[in-house]
């Protein structure tokens, strides 16, 4: 299965992903970046060919150019951190072929906004006795699409952010590159 894995931040999701690729069943053809970031660096120390595409030049034509780039290169897109919403067309072009991990128990704490630690904020001013992560299709909403999987973690009572962020990673870094492989075997 040839992958595009698309990221914003640290690319820890894609390096779980890289490391698994072989038993996944999935090769790494390009990853996309929005804007200047780690997980750039981490696709270069991994011979991976990488491309910016910076949110503030392409604006809204992000998509139409994502799809430039993607189309005939890639059986599926992967959201691994990516911060940049996708527009209707491309959503519907790659319709059940984007995925994207998302650091709650969608649909609690999903939608614009919520991204990193503001999620795991949220969670636990909320007073929320679990959390988890969920790997979903992408639909033209915000978090909404079909999903694939979702796995809980405990939130402890006296858990700051950065506790409960840590914890779900760790199970992110599991459960994506397994989502990817379920898809593998059935491609
Ligand atoms: C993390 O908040 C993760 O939960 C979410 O995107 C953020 C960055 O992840 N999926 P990564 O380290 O860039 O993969």
């Amino acid at each position: 299965l040839k992958i595009a894995v698309l990221v914003s931040g640290g690319g820890s999701n894609l390096q779980s992903i890289i490391d698994m690729a072989d038993e996944i069943g999935c090769s790494i053809e390009l990853v996309v970046a929005d804007r200047g970031c780690y997980g750039l660096e981490r696709a270069a120390e991994h011979g991976i060919e990488g491309v910016l595409l910076d949110r503030k030049v392409y604006k809204k034509n992000l998509s139409e150019m994502l799809d430039e780039v993607l189309r005939d290169r890639v059986d599926l897109i992967v959201l691994a951190g990516f911060l940049s919403i996708l527009d209707e067309n491309i959503t519907n072009r790659w319709k059940g072929r984007i995925i994207n991990i998302h650091p709650s128990l969608l649909p609690k704490f999903g939608g614009p906004g919520m991204y990193g630690m503001n999620i795991h904020r949220a969670v636990v001013e909320a007073g929320e006795r679990e959390s988890g992560c969920t790997v979903h299709y992408v639909d033209a909403g915000v978090d909404t699409g079909e999903i694939i999987f979702q796995e809980r973690v405990e939130v402890k009572p006296n858990d700051t952010p950065e506790d409960l962020q840590k914890r779900v990673l760790t199970l992110e870094h599991r459960l994506l590159p397994q989502a990817i492989k379920n898809i593998a075997m059935a491609h």
